[in-house]
């Protein structure tokens, strides 16, 4: 995220936490703007940004290893007030001349924290409240002169610390106040912007846009950028937020590859050809996809396939393009850090990407990816600012291999065309109950099972179909949502007597984990 001068921006140093976008976010949603930035980050280059207020994140090392991330004393010498989180307590704390010790016991979860001193810092915060920590060393001996103990915890005699000296402040906190764990978290990260660091409060996700605008066209200049759309929310906005900063240097590709559900390439086609004018590509590549999955039955050969073919087709769609120098990506920062890229280069790997639907690195192109700073939550939000369908908005996540990987077995077109007539029922009354929004993902699954079934006098050998909704934060854990019986019976009800070929549905229970959210 690119910073502007005439903004108020309060840089967070990422000492490696997985929670350090979090922060930013954090303060994003208080209302100042928030980028993360390396530890190495020095002294001037920090100046230049005109902070209100410097963060130090969390990380998983200790200050006392060899080869801790650490960063330049003299940011805490600057003049502007600091904040350290957890390992950023430690580490500014033993800048500042404290000793810090290894606890005899990591300390993991929930912890109540007594306030001693309310001062500005943890103003209005109830004398007692629950904070979240996970730490193993904690900060002793500090020098009474520069330092006060504002609160403690039952093991930790220096929960939050203010260090005041020769007009620099610095305040620490060694739980964390940006998880939701910490109920009046947001509250101390306002006191800290705002009775802190004065900041005014006018960071809008407006201001985002444009500065986002901005920067897009500085990258671009005068080449054509490529996006591969693919409906979902993240592909939508980052195109939109595209079309706005560069217009016609925008070519859109959106393969219809047989796979998708009903009037999804209308919705696309609609949205971006007609109300954004944007320069769309749809190519209907069908024939070749179901081509190449004829008889297959193995998931993973089926998402190989449907990689490959992808590829091949936007490849072939894009070779007129002899200007297109850059290829747009809506990765969002959760894919970021998922991938362990963050800014300290350490945070662990704890997810294995999907990757179909994605292009190679080595196609040629430069990337833009936008939106690699945000949440999702700020994405829609963005998307709204920049006037996308609340339909595209608040899509539920569709996977890149489509209804491949929900026609289990073999796939075929008429298999492909009884699952769309389902899901579409079953999204039909989904929304009709206002059940959209509240659940993360619905869709309905062929099962490769015919079943006997008894309808007038006449008996039935058809096939079962599954209905799987899901509720979940994050897509890596899931809970089968609570769907009410009445609904079920009606989507039960319609699909059996209006799509011909089915004669049982049934309800899928399970969580995730043990059961991933699709099938296959
Ligand atoms: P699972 O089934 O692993 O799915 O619990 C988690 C989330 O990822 C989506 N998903 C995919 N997305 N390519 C994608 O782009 C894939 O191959 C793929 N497989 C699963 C799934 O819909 C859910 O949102």
């Amino acid at each position: 995220m690119d910073q502007r001068p005439d903004q108020e921006v309060v840089p967070i140093l990422d000492f490696g936490s997985q929670t350090a976008q979090l922060i930013a976010r954090r303060v994003r949603e208080a209302g100042a703007y928030s980028v993360l930035v390396s530890p190495d980050i020095t002294p001037a280059e920090l100046r230049a940004m005109n902070p209100k207020g410097i963060i130090f994140s969390g990380g998983p090392s200790s200050t006392l290893e060899e080869g801790a991330p650490r960063c330049d004393p003299e940011i805490l010498h600057m003049g502007i007030p600091v904040l350290g989180i957890c390992y950023g307590m430690q580490l500014a704390c033993s800048m500042l001349g404290a000793t810090i010790q290894p606890s005899s016991r990591r300390e993991f979860g929930r912890a109540n924290l007594h306030i001693i001193n309310h001062a500005q810092f943890l103003n209005a915060i109830p004398e007692r409240t629950a904070v979240w920590m996970s730490h193993g060393d904690q900060v002793e001996k500090l020098d009474p002169e520069r330092f006060e103990t504002l609160a403690t915890t039952d093991t930790c005699p220096h929960a939050v610390v203010r260090y005041e000296h020769g007009g620099q402040r610095f305040f620490g906190v060694l739980f964390h106040p940006e998880v939701t764990h910490t109920p009046h978290g947001i509250d101390i990260i306002r006191n800290f912007l705002y009775e802190v660091c004065n900041c005014s409060g006018t960071w809008r996700m407006a201001s985002f846009a444009q500065t986002a605008i901005e920067r897009i066209r500085e990258q671009v200049g005068t080449d054509r950028v490529v996006c591969g759309l693919s409906g979902g929310v993240d592909s939508s906005v980052a195109a939109v937020l595209l079309h706005k900063a560069i217009g016609d240097q925008l070519t859109c590709v959106f393969v219809d590859n047989g796979l998708l559900r009903k009037k999804e390439r209308d919705l696309v086609e609609s949205t971006f050809r007609d109300s954004f004018s944007i320069d769309l590509r749809v190519v209907n590549a069908e024939e070749e996809f179901l081509g190449d999955l004829a008889g297959v039955v193995d998931p993973q050969e089926k998402r190989r396939l449907i990689g490959h073919r992808f590829i091949d087709v936007f490849k072939s769609t894009t070779s007129d393009l002899v200007d297109a120098k850059f290829l747009a990506q809506g990765t969002l920062y959760p894919d970021v850090i998922e991938s362990g890229h963050g800014h300290a280069g350490n945070s662990a790997n704890i997810k294995l990407h999907h990757n179909v639907g994605g292009l190679p690195e080595d196609l040629g192109f430069d990337l833009i990816e936008p939106l690699r700073d945000l949440f999702k939550d700020e994405v829609r939000k963005l998307g709204e600012v920049l006037g996308l369908p609340d339909q595209i908005i608040w899509r539920h996540p569709f996977p890149g291999p489509g209804l491949a990987v929900r026609v289990l077995g073999d796939i075929t077109r008429t298999k492909l065309d009884l699952l769309r007539d389902c899901d579409e029922i079953l999204l039909e009354e989904i929304v009709a109950n206002q059940l959209y929004r509240r659940t993360s993902q619905v869709f309905a699954v062929l099962l490769p099972v015919q079943s006997v079934g008894v309808m007038g006098d006449g008996r039935t050998y058809e096939s079962v179909v599954a209905i799987r909704a899901v509720e979940s934060q994050d897509f890596m854990t899931a809970d089968w949502a609570r769907l009410p019986f009445d609904v079920l019976a009606t989507i039960s009800n319609r699909i059996i007597n209006e799509v011909r070929g089915v004669n049982r549905v049934v309800y899928d229970i399970s969580s995730k984990p043990p059961a991933t959210i699709e099938w296959e």
